[in-house]
């Protein structure tokens, strides 16, 4: 054994979107034989506010690097209110991912608890997290495949290129948040992005990102209060859309999540806000992150944007008139869908009981996205504008594009 972590003692995972992944075991029940090099830090703080340092997303960050490199790859430290070990060991984390309910058992810290709620995916384990896992893995394997679900990503598509018609700049990584929560919300709940609904949930998810993974200070004003709110916010906004669900159309088929799954399930009403938030959770903010990192590289990368380019003008020419984009057109697109992230050096989508259950899903909606992007509009970036983790993924500066529309209009 690479650590002297006792069978059921406390592991965890902070694995992220971001290309690495880190595994912070906190240790609780027993003193292990040896423990890693490291340090502990200031009393009750530890490490945190070192390790909480903004950075460029293409890297490690000071943090790890000085650690790594003074401690080796797996070092203690004391982190969000406990002691912990670090892992920037692909082996081990995948190790530790892979043995999850065996030898080891998924934990987060209690300020983590608080933010996410108590029956979050995340959170949960043994039968609890199957049970909850099931609903969410058949609502994608759904969702995948349906084709009417399909065409709403191209509406919505269509529908943004055309409210960028007379604009020579936008900030890009706004519009994709706005543009994978409006899917999300549509296919669970039935909501169209021009409810006031809507907007007021996007609000409070950017509210709760920023404090997500924040200095745990439930004082007034902190990031991690102002998100503590916002969550309870969105879960009783989603309460009182469910429970109107529940009053008014059992029995009429709207084809959502609502309809499919949680009116005919055995969930509760807690478990059923909780599931929903996940859901439009995990589907909006990494599907974003990732339609904003592809923007951001190909306006870096003009000649891997051409080649894209005619990819897509091959496919739409290929297509009879109107005819709109589905699951086959998206096998098609090849060099799109291609997946450069998942090697052996980066594990992008977790592992083991816990690993992503919709990438393909993320990637479908990614690249309908960028048929229509790169078909009417040409874009440039800004040099001082790159991705920086927080350790959420934020832009410097929004990733605000310059944009032109091409010869071919929508
Ligand atoms: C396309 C980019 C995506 C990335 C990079 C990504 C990444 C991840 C990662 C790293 C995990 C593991 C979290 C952990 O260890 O606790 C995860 C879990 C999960 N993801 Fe994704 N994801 C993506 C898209 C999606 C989409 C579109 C959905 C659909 C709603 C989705 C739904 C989920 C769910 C439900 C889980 C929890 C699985 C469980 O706990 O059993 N993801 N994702």
């Amino acid at each position: 054994m690479p650590l002297h972590v006792e069978p059921n003692s406390v592991p965890r995972t902070l694995s992220s979107a971001s290309l690495y992944v880190n595994n912070v075991l906190n240790i609780f029940k027993q003193e292990p034989i040896s423990l890693p090099h490291g340090s502990m830090g200031w009393p009750l703080l530890g490490e945190t506010l070192g390790f909480l340092k903004p950075h460029k997303s293409n890297s490690m960050g000071s943090f790890l690097q000085q650690h790594c490199s003074r401690y080796g790859r797996v070092f203690k430290s004391h982190l969000f209110g406990y002691p912990t070990i670090v892992s920037c060991d692909l082996e081990l984390n995948a190790y530790i991912l892979q043995n999850e309910g065996r030898l080891f058992q998924s934990s987060y810290p209690k300020p983590v608890h608080d933010i996410l709620g108590k029956l979050s995916l995340m959170l949960v384990c043994g039968e609890l997290h199957k049970k909850l896992r099931n609903v969410a893995v058949s609502f994608i394997s759904t969702y995948k495949s349906r084709p009417d679900l399909h065409h709403y990503v191209e509406k919505l598509s269509i529908s943004v290129m055309k409210s960028w018609k007379d604009r020579q700049q936008v900030l890009f990584f706004k519009e994709a948040k706005q543009f994978t929560l409006h899917l999300m919300l549509k296919n669970l709940l039935n909501i169209e992005p021009e409810e006031p609904r809507a907007l007021t949930i996007l609000e409070d998810f950017l509210t709760f990102m920023k404090g997500f993974v924040s200095l745990p200070l439930y004082v007034p004003g902190t990031p991690y209060t102002k998100a503590v709110k916002a969550r309870a916010r969105i879960s009783s906004t989603l309460k009182e859309i469910i429970e109107e669900r529940e009053k008014s159309d059992l029995g009429i088929a709207k084809g959502d999540f609502v309809h499919d799954f949680l009116l005919k399930g055995s969930l509760n009403m807690e478990e059923k806000v909780s599931i929903v938030m996940d859901l439009l959770l995990a589907g909006y903010e990494t599907t974003s992150g990732l339609l904003a990192l592809v923007v951001h590289f190909l306006g870096q990368a003009p000649s891997v944007l051409e080649q894209l380019k005619d990819e897509h003008q091959a496919l739409s020419r290929s297509k009879k008139k109107g005819e709109p984009l589905s699951w086959e057109h998206y096998k098609k697109m090849e060099l799109t869908s291609k997946d450069p992230a998942t090697s052996k050096k980066v594990t992008p989508f977790g592992g083991g009981l816990r690993l992503c259950p919709g990438p393909e899903l993320g990637k479908v909606e990614t690249a309908f996205f960028l048929h229509h992007l790169v078909l009417n509009y040409r874009w440039k970036t800004r040099e001082d504008d790159y991705p920086m983790s927080y350790p959420y993924m934020e832009f410097k500066k929004g990733l605000l594009l310059e944009i032109e529309p091409t010869e071919k209009r929508i």
